[in-house]
């Protein structure tokens, strides 16, 4: 590579801070910002909440599988994906292509903590469900490329640290080019 890949996929649980931290890491960059969820409601019309309530979750699984698809297309972008699009393993596969992944790690009391009960997430609500689904999903988080401690730090922060670690690891890339 050697140079700032051409996309940056924010993986990680609810709450961990993938849309905020993105937002600021392509302004960072220079990059373009695209939110997954937000582009499956656009594209169905539909918010998560009654995609999940009309459809299910498998149909809601299906359409993160295609907007991966979609993404996997643009250039010079930081895409935020929803919490669970990194578990699946052909979504993950798509949005691993020719991109730089980032896990957004953060202490598991400091995440449920951060996740409203507002009817905006299906699945959030009870913390015992939390708990159990992040403790499935770790592994998959684990297999990004890079990964970043979020506890504790503000968005801006965790965007800084980011940029800051695809800085060192292009430099390095360079340097071993030689
Ligand atoms: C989900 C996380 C949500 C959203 C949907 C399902 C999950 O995104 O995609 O409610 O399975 O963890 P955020 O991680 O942005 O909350």
């Amino acid at each position: 590579m050697g140079e700032v890949p051409n996309r940056i996929v924010l993986v990680g649980f609810m709450g961990s801070g993938k849309s905020a931290v993105g937002t600021r890491l392509a302004v960072r960059l220079g990059y373009a910002f695209e939110d997954l969820d937000r582009r499956i409601e656009k594209r169905t019309g539909r918010s998560i909440a009654a995609l999940f309530a009309e459809r299910g979750e498998e149909a809601f699984r299906e359409e993160e599988l295609q907007e991966a698809d979609a993404i996997a297309r643009l250039d010079r972008c930081v895409i935020a994906t929803g919490g669970g699009a990194f578990a699946r393993p052909d979504t993950r596969a798509r949005l691993q292509e020719g991109a730089l992944t980032v896990w957004l790690r953060c202490n598991t009391e400091e995440l449920l903590s951060r996740i409203p009960d507002d009817g905006t997430r299906p699945l959030a609500g009870n913390h015992a469900i939390m708990r159990a689904l992040l403790a499935e999903r770790e592994p998959s988080y684990r297999l990004a490329d890079l990964e970043v401690d979020t506890s504790g730090a503000t968005p801006g922060e965790v965007a800084n640290r980011i940029a800051d670690l695809i800085e060192q690891r292009t430099a390095r890339e360079r340097i071993a080019k030689r």
